[in-house]
């Protein structure tokens, strides 16, 4: 009877993660499938304790509870802009947990050897890679790419040992062999983390995020449970993809991310030739906006930063309402600081889901654009992604503001961006900077266009 419970939640729980997954696609839908998620999860947390057929339940039920207490805690403090370091930190724990399992399961002889020690190493490398991943995105100053001569070869001849003591806990089962593992993969994780640098930290996100679901299959496969099985597969799958997806939109791959490293930053100035950049008031914008046949806003993490979404909501509609613009939004893939932020964002400020378009369907309109308004956006508009070589962000596919007849870029100085790389643009002849909060910046051009 108790076999049939356990079983039958955990096909349960299976079933409610694969909705949620599906749910959690569409922002329309985003919302059940989270809770459709909990609910997958209580049934596999019942299901398992069910399972452990214990006398006195108290201790699992406490750590669970104080988990839960943590996760909420730290779930309602998140700023929308530090949720891709929160992502790293539970990555990380994932990771440390399949090492924390391997671990228990090599004490108490279990005999899948080969699930143990995938557990290990791909837990072991998830858990210090995560650390440092969170590291550079919290930290400004430490994002750059750290690296050292023989870097690739060194962390060749990691592996090499790492794969030694792997064949050689396997044929001796020396315990010692196994902690060893575990420090090796930990080492291995910070190694492969350090070099990478700028704009390529949140693909190593998801990349470590497809590695925390592998661990958690190989911990299900330990185990021998099949609803960590078909959650780690979820997780593993979509973290790979959005891996792939994202290496695609920066124009680089995964490989040449973790053995290349990035450039440092090459801003391409020129101390010999000042520059400078035309400043633009609400004023003129409002003025240029309502007499426009069509404008484009590219929303970037200022905008995120900002609060700005339902102030340029608002322009959207007055714009469109009173003096009938063609008004579009164009989201760029790594926009902001994680995957679907602007889309998240403006979704939240009711923007149809109609006016906003992706890079590859919105690029070619820039030429017949009156007016490109940037609102906390930099990188992702950058021309040395296209022109300059040695630049970190070369290779990047960029929005082509600078073809529409003004640019207005909304922004608080000449200041660079995520990558920090200076954005030539802002000295162009048809770019006027909008200097301030993108949120006050952008009410003070409704109160013109209302006026
Ligand atoms: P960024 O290039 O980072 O530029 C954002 C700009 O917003 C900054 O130059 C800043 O200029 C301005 N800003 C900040 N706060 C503001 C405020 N309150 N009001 C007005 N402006 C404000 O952003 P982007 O163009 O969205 O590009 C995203 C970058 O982040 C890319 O390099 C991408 O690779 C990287 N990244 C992306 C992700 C994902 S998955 N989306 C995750 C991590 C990193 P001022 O200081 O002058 O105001």
């Amino acid at each position: 009877m108790i076999n049939f419970f356990v079983n039958t939640s955990y096909l349960i729980a299976s079933t409610c993660m694969i909705l949620a997954i599906k749910m959690l696609a569409t922002p329309q839908t985003a919302r059940r499938g989270n809770l459709v998620g909990i609910m997958g999860m209580f049934w596999a947390i019942v299901a398992a304790l069910v399972s452990l057929k214990l006398d006195n339940y108290w201790l699992p039920i406490a750590v669970i509870l104080s988990g839960a207490v943590v996760g909420v805690f730290m779930a309602l403090r998140v700023q929308i802009t530090a949720l891709p370091q929160m992502i790293a930190i539970l990555n990380g724990l994932g990771g440390l947990a399949a090492v924390f399992i391997a671990i228990s399961e090599v004490l108490s002889k279990s005999q899948n050897d080969v699930s143990n020690i995938m557990s290990l190493i791909i837990g072991g490398i998830t858990f210090s890679g995560s650390i440092i991943a969170f590291g550079k995105l919290n930290f400004p100053r430490w994002s750059k790419s750290i690296s050292f001569a023989h870097q690739n070869l060194v962390n060749l001849l990691l592996s090499l040992v790492v794969l030694g003591f792997a064949f050689g806990y396997v044929l001796q089962d020396h315990v010692e062999a196994f902690y060893a593992l575990a420090l090796m993969a930990m080492v291995m994780g910070i190694l492969l983390i350090l070099p990478v640098g700028g704009a390529d930290i949140p693909v190593i996100i998801a990349f470590l995020n497809a590695c925390s679901g592998w661990a958690g299959v190989c911990v299900g496969l330990s185990l021998q449970s099949p609803v960590l099985i078909v959650i780690g597969t979820i997780v593993g799958t979509g973290g790979s993809f959005l891996a792939y997806t994202m290496t695609r939109a920066l124009n680089r791959s995964l490989l040449n991310i973790l053995i290349g490293g990035m450039a440092a930053p090459n801003s391409a100035k020129n101390a010999d030739e000042p520059k400078i950049a035309n400043v633009g008031s609400p004023a003129d914008a409002a003025f240029l906006m309502e007499n426009a046949g069509k404008i484009i806003i590219v929303p970037g993490f200022g905008m995120a930063a900002a609060h700005a979404q339902h102030a340029l909501k608002n322009m959207a509609d007055v714009l469109r309402n009173k003096y009938q613009v063609d008004v579009k939004f164009a989201i760029h893939p790594v926009a902001g600081r994680m995957p679907g932020h602007m889309n998240v964002l403006l979704a939240e400020a009711n923007v149809d889901y109609g006016d906003v378009f992706e890079l590859d369907d919105i690029n070619g309109e820039f030429q017949d654009t009156d007016v490109a308004y940037v609102i906390g956006a930099n990188d992702i508009t950058n021309p040395q992604a296209k022109t300059n070589p040695n630049s970190p962000i070369y290779g990047m596919p960029i929005l082509d503001v600078a073809k529409a007849k003004t640019v207005f870029f909304v922004k608080r100085s000449l200041g660079t961006g995520y990558s920090n790389v200076e954005n030539p643009l802002f000295f162009a002849s048809n770019t006027f900077m909008l200097y301030g909060d993108a949120a006050h910046i952008t009410e003070e051009i409704v109160k013109y266009l209302e006026a």
